[in-house]
């Protein structure tokens, strides 16, 4: 039988400091619904150590979601859904249940800045009030890249395709205030990232 789990080495070092910031940030019940979960490795991390809560991924890539399937079935949780395709740019988001948060790791600097725009009008049409959207990755910070590591990881971004690059965390923070998305907190993560909190109005 094939085996359909990917593996993202990534994953392993930054989901301890990831989760760490979400125990403070995630309500104590409801459904988690992740957007860009790529190999499924978090989600199913997250699930195990948060079983309070019910997780619900996704990923355009359906490569990805036979992945995240896979990590799924592989862990045995019971508490994550099966992934669902959604792709942030789209016009809405249909989903089984509304979410109290919605997670997005690592997908900004990865895509169009559309990507982004769409990320906080859905997820701010898909959150009541008081409800979190969580971002993780590398941002700039008022125009300046934080660490050299960065700059060079911006350029190879831009190599693969112009339309990627790490973003100005200001620029990220005014298009979720636009949705309705208010910055509720900021931390500086390992390996020069940010976890970015923001709250539904
Ligand atoms: C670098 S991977 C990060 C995956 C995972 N969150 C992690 O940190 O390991 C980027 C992910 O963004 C997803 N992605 C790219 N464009 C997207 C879009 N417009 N909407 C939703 N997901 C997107 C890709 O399919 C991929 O899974």
């Amino acid at each position: 039988m094939t085996d359909a789990r990917r593996f993202a080495p990534a994953t392993e070092r930054n989901r301890e400091p990831i989760l760490e910031v979400l125990r403070t940030w995630l309500p104590g019940a409801g459904t988690v619904l992740e957007i860009a979960s790529g190999t499924g490795e978090h989600v199913v991390h997250f699930a195990v150590a948060l079983p309070q809560l019910a997780f619900q991924p996704s990923d355009p890539d359906p490569a990805n979601r036979d992945s995240i399937a896979a990590w799924i079935t592989h862990a045995k949780v019971a508490n994550v859904r099966m992934p669902l395709d959604l792709n942030a740019t789209t016009s809405s988001w249909t989903l089984p249940e509304a979410p109290v948060a919605v997670l997005c790791i690592n997908m900004i600097h990865i895509s169009p800045w559309t990507a982004t725009l769409g990320l906080m009008r859905n997820a701010a049409a898909v959150l009541t009030g008081g409800g979190i959207l969580y971002l993780y990755g590398a941002f700039k910070r008022d125009g300046m890249h934080t660490a050299p590591s960065n700059v060079a990881f911006d350029e190879s971004l831009r190599a693969r395709d112009p339309a990627w690059g790490v973003r100005d965390l200001e620029a990220v923070l005014e298009a979720a205030a636009g949705a309705g998305l208010a910055l509720a907190g900021i931390t500086a993560m390992p390996a020069n990232n940010f976890s970015v909190v923001l709250r539904r109005d």
